[in-house]
């Protein structure tokens, strides 16, 4: 039988989970959870290299491992876990710290925006991000990365460090490749569609959070930008209606060909009210799903516990082989 290929994505817990996410990257993963060895790491040392909040780090990395749980991921299938609970992550990064360059780390853009966004807090974690983030996904052995456009950088210099090491010490390392979804295309902003939907965008109109109330989503959706033509078509030049004939052909199933005659002849009021009822009605499972667990305090504490066990069986694998080849004795009394 052929090895089963392992994915593996880092999410933040800091801002909120748009429908952007869900379309484009959430739902996909519970439809492979079957095909794939999935893993999936709640980013909290990522997410203290800015200043936060800890209070709200705290409730805001549950608040994610539920949410992941509530789209449909099962985490008796995927391992969904926290970070900072897998201690490998940070001794691996430690080690691949010293096979990575002062230039390139200092080539990143996201680094270098993020340095000219908060020029009083450049730290050494901020610099150091791509570094951890390249040991989140060298653990596990990991084939494929579902990554936007804004970590592809990242995962390159992931591949870079891994093939250096390989190099040196033979085949440690499985060289990562980016995963793209063979569909789910990207929702655009609601208030300006010829940019994607982000979570950091300050204007709560452009977007569709997870956990919106019903009225929040109709509300948008009727406030969505359109054009002047009045036609329910997918065309070039129409972005604002192209993107919600996605929005309502993925929360429908239906194809843009039946979208179209359905609202031939009707005004664009119809046709957003029609989008923002299907949103509602996909995402109202989510919210219930959500509100039950997210009260389950135990059951939540289960889960990540066990999971990070599962993680750290398999990430230990790999820290083994690593510390073994850079010439670490090895540790005896392991599980003595
Ligand atoms: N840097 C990613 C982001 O900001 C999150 C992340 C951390 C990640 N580790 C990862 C993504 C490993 C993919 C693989 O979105």
């Amino acid at each position: 039988m052929e090895r089963k290929k392992t994915i593996f994505s880092g999410i933040q817990p800091s801002g909120e989970i748009t429908l952007g996410n869900y379309l484009g990257a959430i739902s996909n993963w519970v439809k492979i959870q079957n095909e794939y060895n999935c893993v999936y790491c709640v980013v909290d040392m990522h997410a203290i290299t800015v200043r936060h909040d800890p209070k709200r780090l705290r409730e805001q990395t549950l608040d994610v491992l539920a949410l992941l749980i509530a789209c449909g991921l099962d985490p008796e299938k995927n391992i969904i876990f926290i970070q900072s609970h897998v201690p490998q992550h940070a001794e691996l990064t430690w080690i691949l710290n010293c096979y990575t360059m002062y230039g390139e780390l200092s080539r990143m853009t996201q680094f270098k925006d993020k340095s000219a966004k908060n020029p009083d807090n450049i730290n050494a974690g901020l610099f150091d991000y791509p570094v951890l983030m390249a040991a989140d996904i060298l653990l596990y052995q990991t084939d494929l990365v579902p990554v936007g456009e804004d970590q592809k950088q990242h995962l390159e210099l992931s591949r870079n460090i891994a093939q250096r090491f390989n190099f040196l010490y033979g085949d440690v390392f499985t060289l990562p490749e980016p995963y793209i979804p063979k569909i789910g295309g990207r929702v655009m902003s609601l208030t300006d569609p010829d940019m994607k939907m982000s979570k950091s965008d300050p204007n709560p109109n452009s977007k569709i959070l997870l956990l919106d109330e019903p009225e929040a989503i109709m509300r948008k959706f009727r406030r969505a930008v359109t054009d002047s033509e009045a036609v329910v078509a997918y065309r070039e030049g129409k972005s604002g209606i192209n993107n919600l004939m996605a929005i309502y052909s993925a929360a429908t199933s239906k194809d843009y060909k039946t979208i179209e005659a359905e609202f031939s002849g009707r005004g664009y009021g119809d046709f957003k009210t029609a989008t923002g009822e299907s949103v509602v009605e996909l995402l109202s499972p989510v919210r219930t799903k959500f509100n039950e667990l997210i009260k389950n305090k135990d059951y939540l504490t289960r889960v990540y516990t066990d999971n990070a066990g599962r993680a750290a069986a398999l990430a230990d694998r790999t820290l083994e082989k690593v510390r073994k080849k850079v010439g670490f004795v090895k540790k005896e009394n392991k599980n003595a």
